[in-house]
């Protein structure tokens, strides 16, 4: 499975590059598949096939990339625009909201999505779900001092909110930002997407939750059809 995932992933990425012309300002995700389009993009530069990028990134994992690939990058606020932004995303909905911040970096990631012409999301098949939040929990970034508080605040939305825990570090994961993240469930999952983002971010000492509301402009999806990858433009619904 994690194979075929993976080339799923990797068809969605090169479809994205594709979008990409010379010139362009773009917003450069964060995860695996994003790294896959960074990856390429970097490619395409190399080779001459693309000129004249610049990226703006969303997170440290990117930064360090787009430097190993010497990808030119300016800070967000040293940029007039962003022509497109290419994501993925941790679970995709009929009407194209998501939830994204499996990573952590949310908080970047929807200021360079707000920000942009267009917001292109890659993703593999088994990310597609009919409702928010029956399967990936939902992300948000707090104050490192305020963690306890919010998760009472959550729980008084009907959230039942988990620390996340780091892998090889003792402790929480640390955000970029210096900040922690509480994974939330919500029970029979997320019936109104624009009203909870609203409400959560509401709460003090929420910096920014992974709820993406009426951002994306497209879903391409990585799928596997007679044991080839494909890319499918999902229709929204
Ligand atoms: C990071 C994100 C990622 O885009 C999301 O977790 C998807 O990652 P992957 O492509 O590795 O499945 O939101 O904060």
């Amino acid at each position: 499975m994690a194979e075929l995932q993976d080339r799923m992933k990797q068809a969605v990425a090169l479809a994205a590059v594709d979008q990409i012309n010379d010139g362009m300002v773009l917003g450069l995700g964060s995860g695996s598949t994003a790294a896959l389009m960074i990856r390429e993009l970097g490619a395409r530069l190399d080779d001459g096939r693309l000129r004249n990028i610049t990226g703006v990134t969303t997170s440290f994992q990117g930064e360090v990339l787009a430097a190993e690939l010497g990808i030119p990058l300016l800070a967000l606020n040293a940029v007039d625009r962003i022509d497109l932004a290419i994501d993925g995303a941790d679970e995709v909905d009929p009407a194209f909201q998501l939830i994204k911040g499996g990573g952590a970096c949310h908080v970047q990631e929807k200021l360079v999505a707000c920000r942009a012409e267009r917001f292109v999301i890659v993703v593999d098949a088994t990310k597609l779900v009919s409702r928010l939040n029956l399967g990936f929990l939902l992300p948000v970034e707090v104050l490192p001092g305020a963690w306890r508080q919010v998760s009472g605040q959550l729980a008084a939305l009907g959230g039942a909110a988990e620390l996340r825990m780091a892998v090889r570090k003792a402790g929480p994961v640390v955000t970029d930002q210096g900040n922690l993240v509480l994974d939330v469930r919500f029970e029979g999952g997320i019936a109104d997407p624009r009203d909870l983002e609203a409400r959560i971010n509401n709460i003090p000492g929420v910096l920014e939750n992974g709820l993406f509301v009426d951002l994306a402009d497209q879903v391409l999806v990585g799928e596997i059809v007679d044991g080839e990858p494909r890319v499918r433009d999902l229709p929204r619904a």
